[in-house]
């Protein structure tokens, strides 16, 4: 034992070990970094979110506080030991049940799981919400691991993994990567790393807006032995700019003496692990100047507020702006109008898995490995700001844990790149959860006006939209937020007469991108609570009036497009017998004067698939290979949604070919055609499409080849295409053919690109080629003396077109679902307050109430097998529903969004004292 270092001798998983570890280190470093052991994921590293749970001698405890030197004589259980050669029921019970998504929590959930049905194996409800209160899941909305767990030990017949050849959509197989998830074996961004990887440190602005000067960096490097080199602004050989939007790309991978927001990069410090640990980050000679700063999008347009970016003036980035018809005249002649304004606030994606990942160099060419959800779009903006010809970069995704938008934008990918290209050494990077909430991007805060009018026959007549949305020091997604809320803020209601105008206005405020709605979910805020006060004043039930106006096919948008396979009325209509049954409960509930007040509320939403008005392709591959493995080139990266699962059922019934042919080859943008991003609810949708052309390519191949016709079955059997038609039966050896261009005896590749048009000054046009549709009923109970809410049920109807895989849609529901309470409830990021997942709260397991999904499938007629995309609209109608049933429950607007208890305390209040 030396002095810096103690031996410990302990068990893990049954197995003795003797470790030697530092004074300081953590359980959760052991396990990961000197046993291997990277089941244990790191969330926080503060006790917060529970990623890190393993069981120590029998009890459940975070991995991240425990001092690793105390360690000695005790027995350690992570999620590698809860399999035995094959799965347990539990985790068996977890892929039934589709209870992982991204999988990042997983092994903490299953491994305080597992304790507690040690001593309770058939445990309530609340005896399961208890005991996994203390870990977090951004993805599933908790109600499948509840069910997973309760039913861990009950025998079920499931034939969840077989799916008849043909019958894969409309199927719920176990998702295709969930064996690694339960298992503890899926690698994340910080799961990799060479053995000779330099660390890399990020120097990051602490001021909202300000000037620096860089120091001596050769005095610092030889003042702290093991760091290796310093890099800022001056080293970065290319462009030192990138943007999800390549016409608005602002962003410097390192600040160049101006900083302009809280958190920005301004110099990167690489060294031997060791001494990166142990670096004291405040002996970074730099000095800094602060600057005058906005927050607020008023601030920023200030006349004596400079514009943060030459050319946008009155900060303003972009605007967004649809019109039809007179919206003035209609307003000024309705039966009815109302007129309402409402702020929401910066929402932070919390994903659990922090930003991680590694560069390398492979010969000329530099590879990253990181969690993404865009790798093409990662690798054209590092190649350019390392200055680099895009085929010398190549993406290879690591699973993401949790990006709902974020993960969009570039993060260390440029930085860990520019480590290695300078050094010639790997370079590794795992974000501390402040800095991932620092520096990464937020859902905008919006302040929103608008005003609805409707006819005497309660017909909605005419709408004005106007919403400013703080985007932030950056444009990241601003110009699509813009874009996207004035053609959606009608809701999927018949409004002839309209005017929506959305802006983007840049603050020193974090970059604000895309998170689940781009946008929507704000604005449907405001126009859903509107329509409530606008049915009030009509004298109309709330359901009843949203029904009415609901569009139906042959409508047409605000946008003047003509739609079909619109399935908004009938998700509606399915809410008809749950609130009628929800309102003689509240009414029953509310019949005394108690201090709890029974609400229900309803709102709608609709959405459009993939990029607004804009290109957006997908390519799949697809081949046969001599040994009779069908690879399927799916690069549509599954973040937890499913896509992997999705796409290959897709592509398998319209190749004919059986589900369990099936391999995947991942985003690799070294092997794997670009298919596009994981964003806009677009992958089901536009890769899935792609994937039913792709397919039905193979198909068509291979059934020339054995000159049979449409109807023949295609089958696979020891490296032999196997043909039926009829009486004839033709057996193709796939070893006799030659192998193509791949290795594939046949192979075929086919892209999609949406049916849509540019809008034109007024926004008119086709922005989309296919809208998916929901509805949510809420019921909830409001303490009036306390403001706190509790939420009963929910009840969501959801038209995906077809549901190609219904438990994954029903855990998109609930997991959206759980989002949106958050946005509506809880969720308020306030920089410099609220950077760790203490103080930045979202829904824990007690927080999703249970929740009715009711699949509508009204098919579209563009989607693969009539399938419309869902990820972004389940989260938009959860927030307005749950804002109109506190104001059915209490008689309160809350106008400012989270609803919070004090926030609806003093709108009771307020009202109380007749203000
Ligand atoms: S990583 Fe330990 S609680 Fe979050
Ligand atoms: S599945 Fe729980 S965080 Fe993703």
């Amino acid at each position: 034992m030396s002095a810096e270092r103690l031996s410990v001798s302990f068990e893990v998983n049954g197995e003795p070990v003797v470790a030697e570890v530092s004074p300081l280190q953590r359980l959760s470093s052991v396990l990961r970094d000197r046993l291997g052991l990277t089941g244990t994921k790191v969330g926080c590293d503060a006790g917060d979110c529970g990623a890190c749970s393993v069981e120590l001698d029998g009890a459940v405890v975070c991995a991240c506080l425990v001092p690793a030197a105390g360690l000695s004589g005790s027995r350690v259980r992570t999620v590698e030991g809860l399999s035995n050669g094959s799965l347990s029921a539990l985790q068996e019970s977890f892929l039934r049940h589709g209870a992982a998504q991204c999988g990042i929590c997983t092994p903490g959930v299953l491994v305080s799981a597992a304790a507690l049905l040690e001593k309770n194996p058939a445990p309530s409800e609340a005896e399961v919400q208890d005991a996994l209160g203390g870990v977090l899941c951004r993805c599933t909305g908790y109600r499948k691991i509840i069910d997973a767990v309760m039913n861990a030990n009950r025998s079920v017949a499931s034939d969840a993994a077989m799916v008849e050849q043909g019958r894969a959509v409309g199927a719920s197989p176990i998702r295709l990567d969930g064996e690694r998830k339960v298992s503890g074996a899926e690698v994340f961004g910080a799961d990799e790393r060479p053995a000779d990887a330099l660390s890399v440190a990020v120097v990051r602005s602490p001021h909202w807006h300000a000037d620096f000067e860089i120091g001596d960096t050769e005095a610092f490097i030889a003042a702290h032995p093991g760091i290796v080199a310093v890099f800022t602004a001056a080293d970065v050989p290319g462009e030192n700019r990138f943007g999800v939007i390549p016409p608005f790309a602002d962003q410097p991978a390192l600040a160049g003496g101006r900083a302009r927001f809280r958190g920005e990069a301004v110099a990167l410090i690489a060294g031997e692990r060791a001494a990166i640990e142990a670096l004291d980050m405040d002996a970074f000679p730099v000095s800094w100047k602060a600057l005058p700063h906005a927050l607020t999008p008023d601030e920023a347009r200030r006349p004596d507020f400079p514009d943060l970016h030459e050319g946008r003036t009155g900060n303003q980035l972009t605007q967004g702006f649809v019109e039809s018809g007179d919206p003035e005249a209609a307003l000024a002649g309705a039966f009815v109008s109302v007129s309402g304004e409402i702020e929401t606030s910066y929402v932070e994606h919390a994903y659990i898995e922090p930003e991680a990942g590694f560069a390398a160099m492979e010969g000329d060419t530099l590879v990253i490995k990181a969690c993404t959800q865009a790798p093409y779009m990662d690798r054209d903006d590092t190649a350019r700001v390392l200055g680099l010809p895009p085929e010398k970069v190549r993406i290879v995704p690591l699973a993401a844990g949790g990006g709902f938008g974020s993960k969009l934008d570039i993060s260390l990918q440029p930085l860990v790149g520019l480590v290695t290209l300078k050094t010639g050494r790997p370079a590794a990077m795992v974000y501390t959860r402040g800095d991932s909430m620092r520096s990464t991007t937020k859902r905008h805060p919006a302040a929103m006006r608008a005003s609805i009018g409707a006819d005497a026959a309660g017909r909605v007549t005419g709408m004005v939209f106007e919403g400013d949305f703080n985007t932030g020091a950056y444009a990241s997604w601003g110009p699509t937020v813009a874009n996207r809320v004035p053609v959606h803020a009608s809701g999927p209601y018949r409004t002839p007469n309209y005017r929506a105008t959305g802006r983007a206005i840049h603050t020193n405020g974090p970059v604000s991108g895309a998170f689940r709605g781009f946008g929507v979910p704000q604005a449907t805020i405001m126009q859903e609570t509107l329509y409530d006060r606008l049915a009030e004043k009509l004298g109309r039930d709330r359901l009843a009036f949203r029904i009415d106006n609901a569009l139906v096919d042959g409508d047409r948008t605000t946008c003047g497009q003509a739609l079909s396979g619109v399935g908004i009325r009938d998700c509606l209509e399915a809410l008809k017998p749950h609130w009628a049954r929800a309102q003689a409960e509240a009414d029953s509930a509310n019949a005394g004067d108690g201090r709890l007040r029974r609400g229900i509320g309803v709102a709608s939403c609709w959405y459009g698939c993939g990029n607004t008005a804009l290109p957006n392709p997908s390519t799949i591959r697809v081949g046969v290979t001599v040994s009779g493995a069908v690879m399927l080139h799916q690069g549509a990266v599954d973040i937890g949604q499913g896509s992997n699962t999705v796409v290959t059922q897709i592509c398998a019934d319209a190749s004919g070919l059986p589900l369990s042919a099936f391999q995947l080859v991942g985003g690799d943008t070294g092997v794997t055609p670009d298919a596009g991003k994981t964003s806009a609810s677009r992958q089901t949708y536009v890769t899935g499409k792609a994937a039913e052309k792709a397919g039905r390519a193979l198909r068509e191949k291979i059934l020339r080849f054995a000159n049979v016709s449409d109807a023949a079955v295609i089958g696979l059997e020891d490296g032999a295409l196997v043909i039926r038609e009829g009486a004839v039966r033709r057996r193709v050896e796939l070893a006799e053919i030659e192998a193509g261009s791949g290795g594939y005896v046949f192979c075929a590749e086919e892209t999609y690109d949406p049916p849509t048009t540019a809008l034109d000054e007024k926004g008119q046009g086709v922005p989309y080629a296919v809208y998916g549709y929901g509805a949510q009923l809420v019921e909830l109970e409001v303490d009036t003396t306390l403001g706190t809410v509790r939420l009963l049920r929910i009840v969501a109807a959801h038209d995906v077109g077809r549901a190609i895989n219904p438990l994954l849609v029903e855990g998109q529901i609930e997991g959206g679902i759980a989002q949106g309470i958050g946005l509506a409830l809880m969720e308020e990021y306030v920089p410099g307050r609220t950077e760790n997942l203490h103080d930045y709260l979202i829904p824990t397991i007690g927080d999703v109430p249970p929740i009715e999904t009711i699949l509508v499938e009204v098919p579209d007629p563009e989607g693969p097998f009539g399938a419309k995309g869902l990820g972004e609209h389940v989260l938009i109608p959860t927030a307005p529903a749950i804002l109109n049933a506190i104001r059915h429950a209490v008689g309160v607007e809350v106008t400012k969004v989270p609803a919070t208890p004090s926030r609806i305390l003093a709108a009771i209040r307020a009202r109380e004292a007749g203000q």
